[in-house]
């Protein structure tokens, strides 16, 4: 049984596999990307349902901008139409939308719309819906890494002033909590750039589901499996029971 009272706070997926979906068919990778977004929609909705504070899906990674210029545009016109289909249900269901990754290089049509939906949406409080798009963790540590540099070289801080707390903050994912559990479907088991500081502790479950397959059935059985592991921190046992 799923116990609703210890879910994750922030879930991250990686969602993988809609390529091999699209291949098995013998349809073109494209086919593969729409059917993931049917995934997508099923996936958020029952978050937002189980009551999961925070949501981010690995949508299109800083590295994805090099697949061949057709896979691309079919992604980008994609989340375009996401954006656009979905835009009501995401405002019915109270859901915030944010963007981590970097926004310029996104075409002005997704970016339009994408940031049109973060405005409308930004006073909703059910669920955080952030999409790591145009998104690597290493470019992310890298901008934030200029940014104290910067106030390093304008004086307004000391060397010795930078923490992670500070570091963190520079990131997109700042206010963000850092995620509890990763999922990643389709069989591979890596980060591929996701996140990276953030899941220093997350707990990460490898799902051989191609992403189109997964479905409610497999998220409560992946959070079943999150709520059967013991999350430490580096302390022990003893400690993590002295203070929950
Ligand atoms: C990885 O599968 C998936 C992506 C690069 C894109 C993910 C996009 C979607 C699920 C659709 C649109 C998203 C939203 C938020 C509406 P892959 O192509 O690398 O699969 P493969 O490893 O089988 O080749």
């Amino acid at each position: 049984m799923l116990d609703r009272s210890r879910l994750p706070t922030h879930l991250g997926i990686i969602m993988d596999g809609n390529g091999r979906w699209a291949q098995q068919r013998g349809r073109p990778r494209v086919a593969g990307h729409r059917a993931g977004a049917r995934a997508v929609r099923r996936v958020v909705r029952e978050c937002r349902r189980l009551g999961i504070s925070y949501l981010t899906l690995y949508a299109f990674s800083a590295q994805n901008w090099g697949r061949p210029r057709q896979e691309v545009e079919g992604l980008m016109n994609l989340l375009g139409e996401f954006i656009a289909r979905e835009w009501q249900e995401i405002m019915r269901r109270d859901i915030r939308v944010i963007q981590l990754g970097e926004q310029r290089k996104v075409p002005a049509f997704v970016r339009q719309r994408l940031q049109a939906l973060i405005k409308t949406s930004r006073h909703n409080r059910s669920m955080t819906l952030a999409l790591a798009l145009s998104y690597g963790a290493r470019e992310e540590i890298v901008r934030a890494a200029r940014r104290l540099a910067r106030r390093i070289a304008s004086g307004s801080l000391a060397p010795g002033a930078i923490d992670e707390a500070s570091l963190s903050r520079l990131l997109y994912t700042t206010n963000l909590p850092d995620p509890d559990l990763i999922i990643r479907t389709g069989g591979e088991k890596r980060l591929s750039n996701f996140l990276l500081w953030q899941s220093a502790y997350s707990e990460l479950i490898f799902s051989r589901k191609l992403w189109p397959d997964f479905d409610e059935s497999d998220l409560q059985r992946a959070l079943r499996e999150f709520q059967r592991r013991r999350r430490r921190f580096g302390l022990t046992d003893e400690q993590r029971q002295e203070k929950p």
